[in-house]
């Protein structure tokens, strides 16, 4: 079973590596398992649908191997279809495409899905829940995004929190939320329904597994599961 599939009314935070030192990827990985991560959030960006250039699926296929965790591989590009097969080889066990990047969401999905891999919506932040209303039977999540995709380091929209108990009101399907997570904010997110918290800057801008494992604390705390 996936990360998503099992995760019932669990809460699991992972770190998004885009803010790691990729010279030394594994190490930063380890460190915020360390810290209690549950996943790895992997950041593939195409300079086209996001003004950014980040990672694709050769850095998957070398980090795959090399953790533990699974690789949640989320695509921030025009024509995932081009690339969701090597993410797949690759190994990676979920996969987001960004509904606004693509022209055909149900194949899209079911060729994730066919691949064993999960699948997921990633939904701009004025990108409207209902948009995908349509699509909910061929998802294992929904990742919500806080900030605008392409950079690390920007600060949460507060009204996501609202997005998210709106769709959960949609779906019992987990919900991921990407951007601006942090010690501020991660009690907002899981109190509204979030599931799977993902964090970049605030991982890496200090010890991965110290702060890491402040954020899981505190996620953990807001379920009411500690
Ligand atoms: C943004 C990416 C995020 C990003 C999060 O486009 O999808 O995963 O790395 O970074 P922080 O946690 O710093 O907002
Ligand atoms: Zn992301």
């Amino acid at each position: 079973m996936g990360l998503f599939s099992k995760l019932g009314d669990g809460i699991v935070c992972g770190p998004s590596i885009l803010a790691a030192d990729f010279a030394h990827l594994a190490d930063e990985v380890r460190r915020a398992e360390e810290g209690g991560a549950g996943f790895v959030h992997f950041d593939a960006m195409d300079n086209h649908f996001v003004p950014n250039l980040s990672i694709g699926p050769v850095v998957a296929a070398s980090l795959v191997p090399a953790t533990g965790l699974p690789v949640d591989a989320h695509l921030m590009v025009e024509n995932p279809d081009n690339l969701i097969p090597a993410f797949l080889e690759a190994g990676v066990k979920s996969i987001s495409v960004q509904p606004e990047a693509v022209t055909h969401l149900h194949r899209t999905l079911d060729v994730i899905r066919s691949g064993g891999a999960e699948a997921g919506v990633a939904l701009n932040p004025t990108t409207p829940p209902e948009a995908i209303s349509w699509a909910l039977p061929y998802l294992n999540f929904i990742l919500v995004m806080s900030v605008n995709p392409g950079f690390g380091g920007q600060s949460f929209i507060p009204e996501m929190a609202d997005k998210i108990r709106r769709l959960k009101e949609m779906t019992d399907l987990p919900i991921e939320v990407d951007g601006g997570v942090n010690a501020d904010t991660a009690a907002t997110v899981v109190e509204a329904g979030a599931q799977a918290l993902v964090a970049g800057s605030a991982v890496y801008k200090g010890d991965p597994a110290t702060e890491m494992r402040r954020i899981v604390d505190i996620a953990q705390r807001a379920a009411g599961k500690v």
